[in-house]
């Protein structure tokens, strides 16, 4: 059985398959539409434990593409609030028998805490600070689309790095992929170590941005926050916000964003709406022919 928790789940030539497969269905989509149904009767449940708007919907809308019935288990209406345990409720939806179930949770592991209990393909769509797989793989997906390579990028993690499972599957990801990374980041959120070597830290953008083919910036995750040593949103928009006059330090990097955006804090208005810098959308279109490709992964292993 193949579950998705984090991306060393995953070998190289998984990556390289993963991320081939995902832009033939980039391309299907784009053409029409036509696609085979390799997940026809199979049955997938989400389990969203956290907010979530595109990460979701594009699961469900890769599901469907692929010909999957998917189940939404609705953390609001289910036994949870009649303090069901969470093993007690993973149980129950694993006697189900469901062909394989998505699942975002606050808690460090629980995807794995799944994989090892309810007897189906677990696929993460984000857990904690930890691991967030297929946001990684669409981005890397996206870079690849934009520059045509990852190999020899200098690619720029700026802002809550400490708090973000963006960060960390990206850094493990685009560290394998040959990536050069930098984390720009104040102190307090700099993670005090890294699961990968080799990363540039900054704590100044205006040194840290030069020489960037990709920026990546990330928001302030301020739920995941124990101390309340962050700035306002306008100290901090003019100390850390991605603004025409800081994009000019490195003129032909592109600008990533995994959503959602706190306009007017890590990014401007025009830095976000960005004609020819911005990806963000292209992110977003991403998200299904990624997770396309995972679900078919983890499905028909
Ligand atoms: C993020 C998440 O939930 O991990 N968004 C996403 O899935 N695209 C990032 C965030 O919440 O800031």
């Amino acid at each position: 059985m193949k579950h998705l928790t984090g991306i060393n789940d995953l070998s190289d030539s998984d990556i390289t398959a993963l991320l081939d497969k995902a832009q033939g269905y980039a391309d299907a989509l784009n053409n029409g539409g036509k696609v085979e149904r390799s997940l026809k009767r199979k049955t997938i449940i989400t389990m969203f434990f956290e907010n979530s708007t595109r990460t979701r919907l594009s699961f469900e809308m890769a599901a469907h593409k692929l010909g999957a019935s998917v189940v939404n288990w609705d953390l609001e209406t289910s036994s949870v609030k009649k303090n069901e345990t969470f093993l007690d409720t993973i149980l129950t939806v694993g006697a189900m028998k469901p062909d394989a179930v998505i699942v975002r949770h606050a808690e460090f592991e629980a995807p794995v805490f799944m994989s090892r209990r309810m007897g189906c393909p677990i696929v993460n769509a984000g857990d904690s600070w930890r691991e967030h797989p297929t946001q990684a793989l669409l981005d890397a997906l996206t870079i690849r689309q934009a520059k045509g390579r990852i190999e020899g990028l200098t690619i720029a993690l700026c802002g809550d790095v400490a708090h973000s499972r963006v960060a960390s599957s990206n850094l493990a990801l685009l560290s394998r992929l040959g990536a050069k990374l930098r984390v720009i980041a104040p102190d307090f959120l700099m993670p005090q170590k890294f699961s990968v070597s080799g990363i540039e830290t900054f704590t100044d953008m205006d040194k840290g941005l030069p020489g960037c083919d990709i920026i990546m910036m990330l928001r302030n995750q301020k739920e995941r926050m124990t101390t309340g040593n962050i700035p306002d949103d306008t100290t901090f928009h003019r100390q850390y916000g991605l603004t025409t006059d800081r994009l000019a330090l490195a003129p032909n990097a592109l600008v990533m964003h995994p959503g959602p955006m706190n306009r007017g804090v890590e990014i401007s208005d025009d830095i976000a709406d960005h004609p020819t810098h911005s990806l963000i959308l292209k992110q977003v279109t991403n998200g299904i022919p990624t997770r396309m490709a995972v679900l078919d992964y983890c499905l028909n292993y």
